[in-house]
């Protein structure tokens, strides 16, 4: 299983900054929905993506972007996207990265579901397939309930949360692999509805 201490340069193939890591580690905690496992996993799916569709892409402004494209999800007050992106800007000029940070600013902003900023650049579209590919799927469903819990939130809202959000996230894929992709995972999360639907009788 994939530990805290495991680093998406390693699976995205770019040498380590190892500050940036710790701080990012620090901001996002070991959280398995939304903390280091997933930003471990959104590497994965990035690297997938790129492969597939033979991208071409600034693999360090996919890193930087991707250690820090939910690091202000614990900061609250605005949209977590926003505080993301402040961060970016206050910690990369340390790190010698302003060179990037229009660029990982761009894909830290358009990687939100909601924010309705549209991705632009190679980096932005792959970070944000690869993030929403990780919304599906059995990892998927289990995030769902995790985070549900954490929130306080009954199976009813989480069951809800499937229709209002997770379902929808197909439509929104830049590159058709991850049109594939999201079809195929979120398919499995269909047979669990159905699996709930039979079994509670439509009553969570
Ligand atoms: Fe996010
Ligand atoms: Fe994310």
């Amino acid at each position: 299983m994939r530990g805290c201490s495991e680093s998406p340069a390693s699976i995205l193939g770019v040498p380590p900054i190892s500050s940036l890591e710790e701080e990012a580690r620090r901001l996002l905690g070991c959280d398995p929905a939304h903390g280091w496992p997933h930003i471990l996993r959104v590497a994965s799916w990035a690297k997938r993506i790129l492969e597939a569709e033979r991208l071409t892409a600034d693999l360090m402004v996919l890193y930087v972007s991707i250690l820090l494209h939910d690091a202000g999800r614990s900061s609250g007050g605005s949209h977590h996207a926003v505080e993301s992106a402040r961060i970016a800007r206050s910690l990369l000029p340390a790190h010698g990265l302003q060179g990037i940070l229009g660029e990982v600013e761009h894909a830290v902003l358009a990687h939100s579901y909601s924010l309705g900023v549209r991705a632009e650049t190679v980096e932005a579209k792959v970070l944000s397939d690869a993030d929403k590919l990780d919304a599906l799927g059995a990892v998927g469903i289990a995030r769902v309930f995790h985070t549900g819990c954490q929130l306080g939130r009954g199976f009813e809202d989480s069951v809800s949360h499937f229709y209002d959000k997770i379902l929808r996230l197909p439509t929104l894929m830049h590159y058709p692999y991850s049109r594939r992709k999201a079809a195929e995972l979120a398919a499995r999360v269909e047979e669990f509805l159905g699996w709930w639907r039979s079994e509670t009788g439509g009553n969570t």
